[in-house]
């Protein structure tokens, strides 16, 4: 049979698609104790002060805009003596409402891992891991349908990977960073939808690239600038995709896909290297 060329077809752009929200489970911790006490990432300069009034407001703005789009948010009593508590993303991973706990690399925030894994046992979860690996929750372990997408480079130990697939039982794609402003997967990568991401490529090793390229070939990317404001920092819930606000050209790219972004202002805890995705860890129930 010879060969025959691909037909050559004109279509007009297809149509946003349009975006149903699902109503989502969070867990937050009010930053009462918060402030940069520490350095563990670029972002963190202990030397210029901290408002933490003004972080309790801004975050209290976050949690009422989930309130406010139907979704359910619990609460972790925070920890004196745990600033970066606040940050519940790194807490632990909820998939199918088993836990695996997180297990932090530096000291200054170790104590976070029990105490959030704590929470989970008080409300009654029984499938609970406490990791032998590190691995700082959501901030490096993120859910696309059933796939999970596994940072390492900074933080996460990548054995912590192999960990995560067999007590989830599900695919898990381990991907490298190698921008240490971009510590943590969360503030590279955001998920938006089952199969769809937004990403920064500089944060990533060339082959963890070409990984992202052929797993979300659409995928919206990310300029600098908007990274820089850590616009990938995001929360989705399938319509409503919640992010800093200075992330200009990514609320366009968004609304050009049919999502409705939500600007959040949260310049508080960017000094700690954190901003809306960081604030919130999904409660994924079975
Ligand atoms: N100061 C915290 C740290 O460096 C910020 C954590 C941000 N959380 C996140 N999910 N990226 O550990």
């Amino acid at each position: 049979m010879p060969l025959t060329e691909p037909a050559v077809t004109t279509t007009a752009p297809a149509p946003a698609p349009l975006r149903v929200a699902t109503r989502r489970r969070l867990l937050m911790c009010r930053p009462r104790h918060y402030d940069v006490t520490y350095s563990i990432n670029p972002w963190m300069h202990p030397e210029k002060s901290t408002d933490t009034a003004l972080a309790v407001r801004q975050w209290e703005r976050l949690r009422d805009l989930y309130l406010e789009l139907g979704h359910v948010v619990e609460e972790i009593d925070p920890i004196d003596g745990l600033p970066d508590m606040v940050f519940a993303a790194n807490g632990a991973t909820v998939v199918d409402g088993k836990v695996y706990g997180a297990r932090f690399r530096h000291l200054q925030r170790t104590a976070e891992g029990p105490a959030y894994l704590d929470w989970f046992a008080r409300r009654g979860h029984t499938e609970l891991l406490w990791p032998e690996y590190v691995n700082e929750g959501e901030g490096d372990i993120l859910t696309v349908g059933r796939r999970l997408l596994a940072g390492t480079g900074f933080r996460t130990d990548p054995r912590s990977h192999a960990e995560a697939q067999e007590f989830f039982g599900l695919p898990v794609t381990s991907l490298t960073l190698v921008d240490p402003n971009y510590y943590h997967l969360d503030t590279a990568l955001a998920v938006l939808s089952d199969d769809e991401v937004m990403y920064y490529p500089a944060a990533f090793s060339e082959g963890s690239r070409s990984v992202l390229r052929t797993l979300f070939p659409h995928a919206i990317l990310a300029t600098a600038e908007d990274a820089a404001v850590f616009g990938l920092n995001a929360f989705s819930d399938g319509r409503h995709v919640l992010l800093p606000d200075a992330a200009t050209g990514l609320k366009a790219q968004l609304s050009a896909r049919g999502f409705e972004p939500i600007g959040v202002d949260l310049s508080e805890l960017l000094k700690a290297g954190g901003s809306v995705k960081c604030c919130t860890l999904e409660l994924r129930e079975r």
